[in-house]
């Protein structure tokens, strides 16, 4: 149980937070919660108690400290809903393992995320993302859904250029995805897609094994030192994590483009202002909405609270990126952290976690953003919403936070 000594004495926050009116901004209570202090008492959905980090220093501090374990079968790891003790525990490769054996299969994909590697591929992703715009205005059409035509597809067929699987099978597997990462998912129906996607990439790596061509999925089918069910686990983690982060970024920062035309207009003067936009799109939507769930294998003191084994925690990426002292000033210089701004410095943003399991995909993922959004803005210059935008429908029960549809005409 969490202990109450030295702790914050609030009343604990049932978690998850609901939203407030404003969709863009972090759910009320989780931002009360940081005003209160860096590290507060919350409960989960089952009743369980445990601990929410919210302030930037304390949330690096617990994911890069390895007495804070990301496996969920260590006690007190902390589940938002049955659906994700399903997902979770099902282990779906490293994201949920620890040292030693995490680095060891993180270590036989980590070449192939590589600045250089991922450099390599620009050309084909800037084809990819040219060919999607493309198909998007063919024929004189002056409308769209840029989720379905655009945010999805792109992310999806690169990941599965560089897998090798072949995006025929999109339908299947983005719509598995889709059910997986969805909190409202009962467990019966996540495990039942969970083995559907294990068995098709089984089936895939095996005929890989056999028949190897020059993709990641194919070099690890043909490593004695990994077992079949390794590989498709991994192969199932990446093509997972590699499509639907991007795709709801990139749908959240078109629109929050669109909400804001003077900063639209920015980066369409001086398009290199785009990488800088990209981090703080990334620090000001962050997607991963929920937190990243942690639990302590020994007693820690984080933020003056006395954490012990067994206690669950949840990092609260959203509250850390938006530490004033980090991403404002006090006396109201920089525009405050709750505003969007594409000329801030906001490279130490944490929407990619930190430590150990910080993002595999990063750079792929900055590169993927920064090439959709410099092609939109040039080649769409009257896009806009096509609905008003009280109609649009944000994913809030899902782990990553995005839109369902983003009509949009131009
Ligand atoms: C891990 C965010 C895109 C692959 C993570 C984590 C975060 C994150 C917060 C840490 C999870 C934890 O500590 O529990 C994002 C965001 C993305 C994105 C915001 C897009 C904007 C990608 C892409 C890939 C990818 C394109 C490509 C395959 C991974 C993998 C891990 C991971 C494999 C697990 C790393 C480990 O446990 O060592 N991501 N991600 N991600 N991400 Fe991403």
């Amino acid at each position: 149980a969490v202990a109450a000594a030295g702790s914050p004495a609030t009343v604990p926050l049932a978690l998850p937070a609901p939203y407030g009116s404003c969709p863009y901004d972090p759910p009320p209570g989780y931002t009360e919660a940081a005003a209160e202090g860096p590290v507060s008492r919350a409960e989960l959905p089952d009743g369980t108690p445990c601990w929410l980090v919210t302030g930037h220093p304390e949330v690096r501090a617990v994911l890069a400290d390895a007495r804070f374990s990301a496996d969920a079968r260590t006690p007190g790891f902390p589940f938002l809903s049955p659906g994700q003790r399903q997902l979770a525990t099902a282990r779906p490769s490293f994201i949920r393992m620890d040292d030693p054996e995490h680095a060891r299969l993180r270590r036989m994909v980590a070449k192939d995320f590589l600045s250089r590697r991922v450099r390599e591929l620009r050309p084909a992703i800037e084809e990819v993302v040219e060919t999607a715009v493309e198909a998007m205005t063919a024929d004189g059409r002056r409308a769209a859904d840029l989720v379905a035509d655009f945010a999805l597809p792109v992310p999806s067929l690169v990941i599965c250029l560089m897998l090798g699987v072949p995006y025929e099978d999109h339908a299947l597997f983005q719509s598995l995805s889709r059910t997986l990462l969805d909190n409202t998912t009962d467990p019966g129906r996540a495990a039942e897609a969970h083995r559907e996607l294990m068995g098709y990439l089984a089936g895939l790596a095996e005929r890989k094994r056999r028949d190897p061509g020059d993709d990641i999925l194919s070099r690890l089918a043909v490593r004695p030192d990994l077992t079949a069910r390794e590989t498709a686990s991994l192969g199932f983690m990446l093509l997972i994590t590699g499509h639907e982060s991007t795709t709801n970024m990139a749908a959240l920062s078109v629109l929050a483009l669109l909400r804001r035309p003077d900063q639209a207009a920015r980066l369409r003067a001086e398009p290199a202002l785009v990488p800088g936009a990209v981090e703080e799109l990334l620090r000001y939507l962050t997607i991963i909405h929920l937190g990243l769930g942690r639990a302590a294998t020994e007693d820690v003191t984080v933020g003056g609270a006395a954490i012990r084994a067994g206690d669950g925690v949840i990092c609260m990426l959203s509250t850390a990126n938006r530490q004033p002292e980090l991403f404002g000033s006090a006396d109201g210089a920089a525009p405050c952290p709750a505003e969007l701004d594409v000329t801030r410095d906001a490279r130490r943003h944490v929407a990619f976690g930190h430590g150990a399991h910080q993002c595999l995909g990063h750079t792929l993922a900055r590169v993927e953003l920064q090439i959709m959004l410099e092609t939109v803005l040039r080649k769409l210059p009257g896009l806009r919403l096509s609905v008003p935008e009280e109609r649009l429908v944000f994913q809030r029960d899902a782990i990553v936070y995005g839109l369902r549809e983003l009509p949009v005409t131009w």
